[in-house]
C-alpha cells in the first residue's frame, strides 16, 4: 500500500543540508507536515520559517542515544521516515581517531536503526508507513579514503534491504537512496572537489525526487547518479578488485584523497 503524503506527518533528519533541505521541500509541496531535525536549530529555523505551516523543527544530535528516545518521543506520531543525516567521515583509516570512527557509525548507521526502532513499531500497527534511508554510491563500491564513510553506508544497505524483507505484507515501505556525486548543495558540493570532466553528477532536487519515487512505487532501492556510476556499482558487486583497478586507472584514488583533505575537519 501507498504511502499518501497529503496530511502525513514526516520525519526528516539531516534537515539542515544541502539534500535533507531539498526533501523537506519536497515533502512539504506534497501536502507533508514536516519534523526537521538537525544540530543547528538556526538552519532548521529558517527552513521552517520558509516553509511556514506543516512545518515544526525538533533540533537533536543523532550521535547521542538519549537525544534519539526524546526526538522520537517529541515527533508523536511519524508516517515517514526519512533518515538522510550523515557525516562525510572521509580520508584514510588510519588517520581516523577511535572517536570520529564512533561518531561516524553513530550517525550515519546507528541512528537510522535505533529511529527505526522507536518509530516502525507503530507503523505496523497502523498498516501504514514508509522509511527512506539515504545511503551513497560509496555504499555499493569502496574506494581509498572512503572505508568508515563506506562501512556506514554498505552497512545502511544491508539494514534495509533486510528490514525491507522483515516488513514486507505490513504496510510498511522501505526504500534506501544511493546518490553518487551531488553538485550546488551538501557535503560534496561544500568540498569543493572538481571531478573529471566524464564523471556526471546530479542534483539535491533530482535526490528528492527519487525520495519521493520510493515512497509512491515501493522500490527497495534508487540510484541517483549517471550511468557510468551506476555500472560501477554493478560491477564492484562482482568483482570488487576489477572495479578498484579501473578507479586506480581514471584517477579514483586523487578525488578521494581530494575530498578526505576537505571534509577532515567535519569527522
Ligand atoms: N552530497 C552528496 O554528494 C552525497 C552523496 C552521497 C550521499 N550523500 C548522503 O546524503 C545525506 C545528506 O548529505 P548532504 O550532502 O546533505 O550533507 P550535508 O549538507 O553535510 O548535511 C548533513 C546533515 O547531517 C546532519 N548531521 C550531521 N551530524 C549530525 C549529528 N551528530 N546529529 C544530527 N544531525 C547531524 C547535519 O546537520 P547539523 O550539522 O545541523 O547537525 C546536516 O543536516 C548524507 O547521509 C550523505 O552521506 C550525500
Amino acid at each position: 500500500m501507498t504511502l499518501e503524503l497529503q496530511g502525513c506527518r514526516a520525519l526528516v533528519t539531516g534537515a539542515s543540508g544541502g539534500l535533507g533541505h531539498a526533501i523537506a521541500r519536497a515533502l512539504h509541496a506534497r501536502g507533508a507536515k514536516v519534523m526537521l531535525t538537525a544540530r543547528r536549530a538556526e538552519v532548521l529555523a529558517q527552513l521552517r520559517e520558509e516553509l511556514g505551516e506543516r512545518a515544526d523543527s525538533l533540533p537533536a544530535d543523532l550521535s547521542r542515544a538519549e537525544d534519539l528516545a526524546t526526538l522520537a518521543e517529541k515527533a508523536g506520531r511519524v508516517d515517514l521516515l526519512v533518515a538522510n543525516a550523515g557525516l562525510p567521515a572521509s580520508g584514510p583509516f588510519l588517520s581516523f581517531e577511535s572517536g570520529q570512527i564512533d561518531r561516524a557509525l553513530d550517525v550515519n548507521l546507528r541512528a537510522p536503526m535505533q529511529l527505526t526502532r522507536a518509530l516502525a513499531p507503530d507503523m505496523v500497527e497502523r498498516g501504514s508507513g514508509h522509511l527512506v534511508f539515504v545511503s551513497s554510491m560509496s555504499g555499493k563500491v569502496a574506494s581509498p579514503a572512503s572505508s568508515v564513510y563506506s562501512a556506514t553506508k554498505f552497512g545502511l544497505r544491508g539494514f534495509a534491504f533486510g528490514l525491507s524483507q522483515d516488513l514486507l505484507g505490513t504496510g510498511v515501505g522501505v526504500t534506501t537512496v544511493f546518490p553518487g556525486f551531488i553538485r550546488e548543495a551538501g557535503m560534496f558540493h561544500d568540498a569543493g572537489v572538481k571531478l573529471p570532466p566524464w564523471v556526471g553528477t546530479r542534483t539535491p532536487e533530482q535526490v528528492a525526487e527519487a525520495v519521493l519515487r520510493g515512497i509512491a512505487t515501493g522500490r527497495a532501492e534508487i540510484d541517483v547518479a549517471p550511468l557510468s556510476l551506476r555500472a560501477g556499482g554493478w560491477v564492484a558487486g562482482a568483482a570488487p578488485s576489477a572495479l578498484a583497478a579501473i578507479q586506480r586507472r581514471l584517477g579514483g584514488g586523487k578525488i578521494s584523497s581530494e575530498m578526505g583533505e576537505a571534509q577532515r575537519s567535519r569527522r
